[in-house]
């Protein structure tokens, strides 16, 4: 076999994000080598640029809570994640991507509706769904499709019900967000995806304003639009962050969840037996042992600094490596062995700082409702591939298995 002809250029091959080695729930071997041997290091992405790369906990957490460190995409140095997240976030920035004071306020727009007060509220609720998908594969052919019966529909239910989006519309958004997520996508196709997105979302919005319900985008619409701090792009632009975050992240966690443990069948076993303390405590342990935002949080220095003993510039990109960090024996002793009951509520899988996961509280819900009650209702459950031909999304900004064929 010849190889394939190759373009001659002076810019080396990209090696971050680096590949993963023999087990799937593992971070790249690589990685781990740099928490070892080099905890600070620069490394070369897709643009050519260097930006630092951190790995220890304590030094990704000591960036995260930075105020020096800036989440502007903006900014010359910021590292993205690829092309694709590149050109969408010059269209549409949401305050993931701003700093304060712009973080900070359009964030206080929402934090009543994530706290968790709000969110146990909604617990019988995601219960009653959980019921009802399992409910419906068990009545239907086997093997059924993991993902698409039962861990994409739950977050996605739920989320358009807080945001006021009509979930008959799930083709448009699943579809979509498949391709603001894909690692792959050209500028040209996450461009398209996010206008399309946007003006789905933007539509709604006006429509909120003529006829408001009791939902997030109706409040958004009625509160911020109708008194002119907001346009409906605007709020269309904070709704695709909620939206894409609010299922697709879940979704993984539900179904990549569910193959860990299924190959670690002495945990399966606690978690199916679990009290509710056992069960929060294992859905930390699996956030953790996972952290499916697997590229790396993105940052850009606003000033000189120094970390870990590292003279960081100006300017400089900065990538903090959480699915490494979250593997420092120094935080997590036996760093490798999923433990579900171990304490592990301090992992970096929400990210650190001000920029820490918004809707923690309804994923973790959505979590412990889904694990203490799927294994329990279906104690037979298991996966109808072998492990090494599942399709894994080595592929996507948020890890996870594209499906996941399971029998009973
Ligand atoms: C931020 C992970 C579920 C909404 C983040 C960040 C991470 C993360 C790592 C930090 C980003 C950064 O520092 O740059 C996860 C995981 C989830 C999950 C692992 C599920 C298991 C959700 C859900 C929502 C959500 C259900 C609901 C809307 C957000 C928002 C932000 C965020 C709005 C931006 C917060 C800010 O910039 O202030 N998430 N997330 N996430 N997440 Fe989640």
């Amino acid at each position: 076999l010849s190889s394939s002809p190759r373009v001659e250029s002076d810019a080396r091959e990209p090696e971050f994000p680096m590949s993963r080695g023999r087990c799937p729930f593992d971070p790249p071997p690589e990685l781990e080598r740099r928490l070892h041997d080099e905890p600070v290091s620069r490394v070369r992405i897709w643009d050519g640029s260097e930006p630092w790369l951190f790995t220890r906990y304590e030094d990704v957490r000591a960036l995260l809570r930075d105020s020096r460190v800036s989440a502007d995409s903006d900014l010359p140095g910021y590292p993205p994640q690829s092309p694709g997240v590149a050109a969408r976030r010059k269209r549409a920035k949401a305050f993931i991507s701003m700093d304060d004071p712009d973080h900070a306020s359009q964030r206080r727009m929402l934090t009543a509706d994530f706290m968790v007060k709000k969110v146990e509220r909604l617990r019988p609720h995601i219960q009653k769904i959980v019921d009802e998908l399992i409910d419906d594969m068990l009545a239907g052919p086997k093997p059924a499709d993991l993902v698409q019966a039962f861990a994409l529909p739950l977050p996605s239910l739920v989320i358009c019900e807080l945001l006021g989006v009509p979930y008959e519309d799930r083709e448009l958004f699943h579809r979509l967000s498949k391709v603001l997520i894909s690692q792959e996508a050209t500028p040209q196709q996450s461009l398209d995806a996010i206008e399309e997105l946007l003006a789905y979302l933007s539509r709604l919005v006006e429509q909120k304003l003529k006829d408001p319900g009791d939902d997030v985008l109706s409040r958004l619409a009625t509160e911020q639009v109708a008194a002119g701090t907001m346009t409906a792009d605007d709020v269309a632009a904070m709704g695709q962050l909620l939206l894409v975050a609010g299922h697709e992240t879940t979704a993984n966690m539900i179904a990549l969840g569910t193959v860990a443990l299924l190959e670690h069948p002495d945990q399966l076993d606690l978690v199916r037996d679990g009290d509710p303390a056992l069960i929060a405590n294992a859905v930390e342990e699996l956030l953790r042992y996972l952290t499916i935002v697997h590229t790396g949080r993105r940052r850009v220095a606003l000033e000189d600094l120094e970390v870990a003993g590292q003279q960081i510039r100006k300017g400089d990109g900065l990538i903090a490596a959480s699915d490494v960090a979250n593997r420092d024996a120094e935080a997590f002793p036996d760093p490798d062995k999923l433990d579900v009951t171990r304490k592990a509520r301090h992992h970096v899988a929400f990210g650190y700082g001000v920029h820490q996961c918004l809707g923690q509280p309804l994923a973790r819900v959505e979590l412990q409702v889904v694990y203490s009650t799927l294994y329990r209702r279906i104690p037979t459950l298991k996966v109808a591939a072998p492990l090494a031909e599942l399709d894994f999304k080595n592929d996507m900004l948020v890890y996870g298995v594209h499906s996941l064929p399971v029998t009973w």
